[in-house]
């Protein structure tokens, strides 16, 4: 900048250009054709220039030489003619006084009198590091318009910006300020400032994201950083991809909770064929529903997060509380935390109800004989499916009995109910009078 400062003074002293000058006649015409004809030539000519006023700005130093100064200090000297920049903060080099950093004060090939042939190259030639190292140019700085969002003189905005920070942005993805506008659940972030979340001039990715989620994301949401990370049980859903993007729209949604879809709808984005994981499958949920018309209220609700943490866990399963893994497990309310967060306990805890639960054979609890073990009791996955049956009560049709799956023949009627899984010959139960089953020889 000190140079461009003395560049000017340097040029307080002009030497003779054209041949020959004779002794005061030379402010006479300045620009004719052997002279500096050529000022008046270039695309764009500053009026004073073009109306041959040379001595709006220089004067002859003495009458001998063909010297000129400036008529007032080069810091003073456009201020002549042009207003004081308006706004708090003024640019450094406009404060400075040095106009012809940017300006050459006699013409130039673009309007507006500029040293360069775009905006961005004139001010690169200053800030030559903004745009390093960025491989996606915002396409407002790609085609060199950074007067699009910054005045190059003085702005009362911070970093001599030209609008507020989301109307800045908004002022031409109006799409995007109509769509949040409209949306009942808008991300806080997106309503402040877009810079939060976009570097406005590139960045090493497409959206010019200052980090990619998930690390953009946890600057603000440390307590889901600390959960998927301390998680025993991840979900893959966090790392593939888009990260966070994959389920949440870091504008707004429709959704609670900022879902990128419906909720039911998100799982099954991905949860809508088998995922191969560690050497399992996961089976195809969307299958599993199509088939099997009676989901399990929750289900039915669309809502498969009161039962799987979304972010990672420590429940197998991603599960949301306590449920066994295993085809038998000891039975202990903690065990099925998970299920008696909806269902009463009590329907497993006596050997003998007339009420408690329908699962009965006269007043013996089927449910206590089957679960309430302390070794090999049944879970509820021999005999219910917790997503979606063909069945009432969500009976299963096949018993998960390690690699096996055996039909389990269930069938219901008015005061009880009969199945014949692979675990027993057929056995039936009945509310009203109890029956007596045959057990294999
Ligand atoms: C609006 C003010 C202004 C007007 C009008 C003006 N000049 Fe200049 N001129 C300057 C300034 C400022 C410099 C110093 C440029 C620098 O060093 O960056 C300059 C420099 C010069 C130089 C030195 C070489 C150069 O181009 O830097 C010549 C020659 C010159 N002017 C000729 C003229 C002639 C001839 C006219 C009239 C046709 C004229 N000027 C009109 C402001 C003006
Ligand atoms: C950092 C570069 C820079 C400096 C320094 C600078 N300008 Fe500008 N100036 C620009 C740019 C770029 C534009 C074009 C504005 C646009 O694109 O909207 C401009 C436009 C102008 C205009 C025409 C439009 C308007 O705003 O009236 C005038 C007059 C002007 N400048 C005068 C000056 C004067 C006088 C100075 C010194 C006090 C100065 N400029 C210093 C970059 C600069
Ligand atoms: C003698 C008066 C005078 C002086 C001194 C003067 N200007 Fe100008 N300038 C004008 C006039 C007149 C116009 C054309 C009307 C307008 O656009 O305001 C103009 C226009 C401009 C423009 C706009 C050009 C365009 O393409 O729209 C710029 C930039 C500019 N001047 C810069 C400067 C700079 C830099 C200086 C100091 C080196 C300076 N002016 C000194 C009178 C002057
Ligand atoms: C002659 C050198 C020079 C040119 C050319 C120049 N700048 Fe600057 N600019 C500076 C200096 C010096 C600063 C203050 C130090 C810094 O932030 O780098 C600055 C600061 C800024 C700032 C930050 C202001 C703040 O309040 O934080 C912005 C924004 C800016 N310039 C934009 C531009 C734009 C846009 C252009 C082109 C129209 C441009 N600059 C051209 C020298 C220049
Ligand atoms: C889409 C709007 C937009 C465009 C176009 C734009 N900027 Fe910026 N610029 C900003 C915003 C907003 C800031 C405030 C700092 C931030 O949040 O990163 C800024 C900050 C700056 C700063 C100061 C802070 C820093 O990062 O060093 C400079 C210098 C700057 N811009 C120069 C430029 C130049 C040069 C261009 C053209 C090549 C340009 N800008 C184009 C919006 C823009
Ligand atoms: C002068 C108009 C203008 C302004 C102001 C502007 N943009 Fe842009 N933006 C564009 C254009 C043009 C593109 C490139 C076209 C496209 O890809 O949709 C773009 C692209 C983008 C993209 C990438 C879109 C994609 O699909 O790759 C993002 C993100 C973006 N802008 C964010 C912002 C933010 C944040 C701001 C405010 C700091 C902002 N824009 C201000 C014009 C603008
Ligand atoms: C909390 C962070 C965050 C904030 C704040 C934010 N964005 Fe974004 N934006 C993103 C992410 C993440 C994407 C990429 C989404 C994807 O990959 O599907 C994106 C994508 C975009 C895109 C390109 C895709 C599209 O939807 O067209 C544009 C344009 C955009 N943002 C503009 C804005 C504007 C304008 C604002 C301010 C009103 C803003 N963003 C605020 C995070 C944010
Ligand atoms: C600049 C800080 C900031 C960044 C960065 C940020 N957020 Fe937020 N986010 C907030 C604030 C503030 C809220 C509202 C308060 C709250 O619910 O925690 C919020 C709320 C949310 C909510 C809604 C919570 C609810 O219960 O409705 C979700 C989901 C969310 N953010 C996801 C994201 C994702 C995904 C990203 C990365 C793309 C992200 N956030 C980046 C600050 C941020
Ligand atoms: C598989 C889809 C999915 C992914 C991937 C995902 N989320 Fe969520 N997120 C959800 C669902 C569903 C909810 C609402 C249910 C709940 O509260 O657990 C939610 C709720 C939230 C909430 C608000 C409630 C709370 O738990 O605090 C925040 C904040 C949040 N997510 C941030 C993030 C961040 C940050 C990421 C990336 C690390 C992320 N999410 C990744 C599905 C997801
Ligand atoms: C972006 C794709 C994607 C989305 C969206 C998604 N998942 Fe997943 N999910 C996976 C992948 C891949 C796996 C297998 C790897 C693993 O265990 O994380 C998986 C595994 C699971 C598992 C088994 C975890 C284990 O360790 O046994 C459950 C349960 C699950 N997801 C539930 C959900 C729920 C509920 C939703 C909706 C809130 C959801 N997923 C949304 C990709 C996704
Ligand atoms: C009522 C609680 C509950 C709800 C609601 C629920 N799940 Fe599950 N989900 C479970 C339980 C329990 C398991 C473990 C089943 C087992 O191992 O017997 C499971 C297992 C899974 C698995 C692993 C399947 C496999 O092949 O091992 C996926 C994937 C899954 N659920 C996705 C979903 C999706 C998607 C939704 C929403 C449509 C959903 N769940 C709703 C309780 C639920
Ligand atoms: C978030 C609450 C919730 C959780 C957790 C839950 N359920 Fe349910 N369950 C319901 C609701 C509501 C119904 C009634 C609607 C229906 O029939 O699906 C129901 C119905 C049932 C039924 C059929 C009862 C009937 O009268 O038709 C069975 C069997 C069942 N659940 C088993 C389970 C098992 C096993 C678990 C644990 C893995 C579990 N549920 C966890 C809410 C829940
Ligand atoms: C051995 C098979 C079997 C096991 C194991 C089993 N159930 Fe059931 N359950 C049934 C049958 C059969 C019915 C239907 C009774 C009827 O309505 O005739 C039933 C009914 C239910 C009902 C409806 C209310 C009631 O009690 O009649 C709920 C809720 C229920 N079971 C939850 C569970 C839970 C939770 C588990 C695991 C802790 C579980 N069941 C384990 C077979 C079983």
């Amino acid at each position: 900048m000190g140079s461009i400062a003395h560049g000017l003074l340097a040029a307080v002293t002009l030497v003779a250009l054209a041949a020959e000058p004779q002794p005061g006649d030379y402010t006479q015409n300045c620009t004719t054709a052997s002279c500096h004809g050529d000022l008046t030539k270039r695309p764009v000519v500053h009026d004073p220039v073009r109306q041959d006023s040379c001595d709006a700005c220089h004067e002859a130093e003495d009458g001998a030489e063909h010297g000129f100064t400036l008529t007032t200090d080069a810091q003073e000297l456009c201020y002549e003619c042009h207003d004081d920049p308006e706004g708090a903060n003024v640019h450094p080099p406009v404060a400075e006084g040095q106009c012809t950093a940017c300006h050459d004060p006699h013409g130039a090939a673009v309007k507006f009198l500029l040293t360069a042939p775009t905006v961005s190259e004139v001010c690169t030639d200053c800030h030559d590091e903004l745009l390093e190292d960025l491989a996606f140019l915002h396409g407002p700085v790609a085609a060199g318009a950074c007067t699009a969002c910054h005045n190059p003189h003085a702005s009362d905005l911070s970093s001599l910006l030209k609008r507020e920070s989301v109307k800045l942005c908004t002022a031409c993805h109006e799409t995007i300020a109509n769509r949040i506008g409209t949306l009942p659940h808008k991300h806080p972030p997106a309503t402040e400032d877009c810079t939060t979340c976009h570097n406005p001039h590139g960045a090493g990715n497409k959206m010019m994201l200052n980090a990619s989620p998930p690390d953009l994301c946890f600057e603000c949401h440390d307590d889901i950083a600390e959960l998927a990370e301390d998680a025993t049980v991840k979900h893959d859903a966090l790392t593939i991809k888009k990260s966070c993007s994959n389920c949440h729209d870091a504008h707004g949604s429709t959704s609670e909770h900022l879902l990128s879809k419906k909720p039911l709808e998100l799982c099954l984005s991905c949860h809508g064929k088998s995922v191969k994981s560690d050497g399992r499958t996961l089976i195809d949920i969307a299958q599993k529903l199509e088939d099997n018309p009676r989901r399990h209220g929750p289900v039915g609700e669309g809502d498969c997060a009161t039962c799987h943490s979304p972010h990672g866990g420590e429940q197998f399963r991603l599960l949301a509380g306590a449920y066994p893994s295993t085809f038998y497990s000891p039975f202990s309310e903690d065990a099925y935390a998970l299920c008696f967060t909806c269902h009463d306990v009590e329907a497993f805890e006596d050997e003998e109800t007339d009420e408690l639960t329908d699962f009965r054979n006269g007043e013996r609890n089927l449910h206590f004989l089957h679960v309430n073990r302390e070794t090999k009791g049944r879970t509820c996955r021999a005999c219910h499916d917790v997503h979606a049956s063909r069945h009432p009560k969500h009976i299963t049709d096949n018993v998960p009995f390690g690699a096996w799956s055996l039909p389990i023949q269930f069938v219901k009627n008015e005061n009880g109910g009969s199945c014949a899984p692979g675990c027993h010959n057929q056995y039936r139960y009945d509310r009203e009078s109890p029956v007596t089953n045959i057990p294999k020889p």
